[in-house]
């Protein structure tokens, strides 16, 4: 029987450790560091950070972990698998080289552009007027990206000249030393595509889409993701197959030839335009909301997936296709201004990935962000969301979520 640590503390890490405690083969499921919702039979935690990779590797080896999963993207940036693979130790991922691809703005769209892979066009720039230039350039309304990781919240998008000259300047005042990434709006409908890539193949999973805003109706700021669901029928067999052939296969070749093969999961924000669907980000994990309603969909052993990935034994994963899954963030009032509280977690009798909770003495509490995902599924949008929406209306809690999540 098979030992599994998985890294990270989001309701991405606890819907990825049930995946693999599904696998017959998987006796236990660790998550370093896990948060205190996770605690089930067979999901354990244990309180190490997700960087730093000499306690991880210690656990590992004294404990005869057999593989390890990176849920999110700052180990992984960070070259937790550099680390691991020196220890010849079980881990998927890609290398610190190839997790570039998120890790700066700059280096995905250099990428993209020298190699014509669809995108929005784009400028890197370091100072106020180069910045004023390019958005002039490129027009309105234009978006405007810090070149760091920044959790879905560096991203901002202006109407006006105006109001873009006040933003850079801002910025500019703030951090005289900025490198920003200014780029062509791209219009249409957004979907997360994720790509399981291993030695000599790629699968891929049921199309997701994430809904970024805060607010119904997509308005307010870009958070981490409030809501998904999963698959979206809406987006036809011919342009899934144009993803993989003009975006997905041709980033991999252009990562292979420059001696940074691409290794782990890899998350596509693709943009279908009325041009045909364009790369708006690479991510080099999978997305949070999105994993909560992709993998409850694999009918086949997760564990015999991944493990197959890292050996190079062919394998071919099995999803369902009967229902649609839909899910529901649950998050602090003030989210993703600050924290306001700490508040009592309602008790649900749906599937519940947890995220940012605590226990105190006896029960869990909220502790800011993004706490929770509420999840449920049903023969099409309309009667998944129906199951989730009735769940949360007949539980009185102050957490905030969006109304409108599976509507359209
Ligand atoms: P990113 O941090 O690059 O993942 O962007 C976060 C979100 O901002 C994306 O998922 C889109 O919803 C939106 N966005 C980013 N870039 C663009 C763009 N060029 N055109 C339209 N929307 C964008
Ligand atoms: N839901 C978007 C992300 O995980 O980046």
């Amino acid at each position: 029987m098979k030992k599994v640590l998985v890294i990270g503390s989001g309701a991405r890490e606890h819907a990825i450790a049930k995946t693999f405690l599904r696998s017959p083969q998987v006796e236990q499921v660790i998550v370093a560091p896990g948060n205190a919702g996770m605690i089930e039979a067979g999901i354990e935690t244990v309180d190490i950070k997700p960087t730093d990779f000499a306690k991880l590797i210690e656990f590992v080896k004294n404990n005869q972990i057999d593989l390890t999963f990176v849920g999110n993207e700052v180990p992984l940036v960070a070259g937790i698998v550099d680390a691991f693979d020196a220890e010849n130790l079980k881990i998927f991922g890609p290398s610190k080289a190839a997790a570039q691809l998120e890790g700066s703005k700059a280096f995905m769209k250099k990428l993209l552009l020298d190699n014509d892979i669809p995108t929005a066009q784009a400028m890197t720039v370091t100072n106020l007027a180069d910045a004023e230039n390019a958005a002039n350039q490129i027009g309105y309304p234009v978006v405007i990206k810090t070149d760091e990781l920044a959790a879905g919240k560096g991203v901002s998008i202006h109407q006006t000249e105006t109001e873009t000259m006040a933003f850079l300047t801002d910025v500019f005042t703030k951090k005289p030393d900025c490198k920003l990434v200014i780029e062509e709006y791209l219009d249409g409908f957004e979907f997360s595509f994720f790509s399981l890539i291993g030695k000599n193949q790629v699968v891929h999973a049921p199309l997701a889409h994430d809904y970024k805003r805060r607010f119904d109706g997509d308005k307010g700021p870009n958070t981490g993701g409030m809501g998904s669901y999963s698959p979206v029928r809406s987006i036809s067999q011919k342009v899934v197959q144009e993803t993989i052939d003009k975006l997905v296969a041709p980033t991999l070749a252009a990562m292979q030839k420059n001696n940074t093969p691409y290794q782990g999961v890899l998350y596509t924000g693709v943009i279908l335009t009325k041009n045909g669907p364009k790369v708006i980000e690479y991510n080099v994990r999978f997305g949070d909301p999105e994993t909560q309603v992709v993998l409850p969909q694999l009918e086949s052993d997760f564990y015999t997936l991944i493990d197959s990935l890292i050996t190079g034994k062919q394998v071919q994963p099995v999803w369902q296709t009967k229902d649609v899954y839909v899910g529901v963030v649950l998050a602090d009032p003030e989210y993703p201004k600050r924290q306001s509280g700490n508040f009592a977690i309602p008790h649900f009798t749906g599937e519940v990935d947890f995220a940012s909770v605590d226990k105190n003495a006896t029960d869990l509490v909220s502790d800011g962000g993004r706490i929770l995902t509420l999840i449920n599924h049903g023969k099409n949008m309309q009667a998944a969301r129906q199951k989730v929406y009735a769940e949360l209306a007949a539980i009185n809690s102050v957490l905030a979520y969006r109304k409108d999540i599976a509507e359209n």
